[in-house]
């Protein structure tokens, strides 16, 4: 299996654990990163809603928990009828985590339907201070 279709799969199985009574969304994320494993994670809403996380939230503390720290590729998966897209937080917390070349791929149930890099998707980034 190629490494974008464990990450779609990943994406989704994961999905599938998603704790979002609020909004009834339930997204996945998976990471391929530069030592070549995998992780995931999946929203977790809560009752006071600002405090909920994001899918990609999920899977960067999980892949920092492994000991990694450079995403090579990143996929977000929603069976939705319009592609979703990472959030404006997201964007920076992907970005913290890339390299000019870490892809993020857009999914829904037929696959990935586009793929960008994470300096498309967050130009003039933050960076540094
Ligand atoms: N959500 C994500 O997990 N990732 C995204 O890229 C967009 C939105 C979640 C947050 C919330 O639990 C639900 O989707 C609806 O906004």
């Amino acid at each position: 299996m190629n490494n974008s279709q464990k990450l779609f799969d990943l994406a989704k199985s994961v999905s599938a654990n998603a704790y979002a009574p609020y909004s009834n969304f339930h997204v996945g994320a998976a990471i391929l990163s530069d030592s070549q494993k995998f992780y995931c994670g999946c929203n977790v809403e809560n009752v006071s809603f600002p405090v909920g996380t994001c899918a990609e939230s999920g899977a960067i503390a999980t892949m920092i928990a492994g000991g990694d720290k450079k995403i090579k590729e990143i996929l977000i998966y929603a069976s939705s009828k319009d592609l979703i897209f990472p959030c404006g937080a997201c964007r920076q917390r992907i970005a913290e985590f890339s390299s000019k070349e870490t892809l993020v791929h857009l999914a829904d149930d037929s696959g990935i339907k586009q793929t960008l890099t994470i300096e498309e998707l967050l130009p003039y980034s933050f960076k540094e201070f």
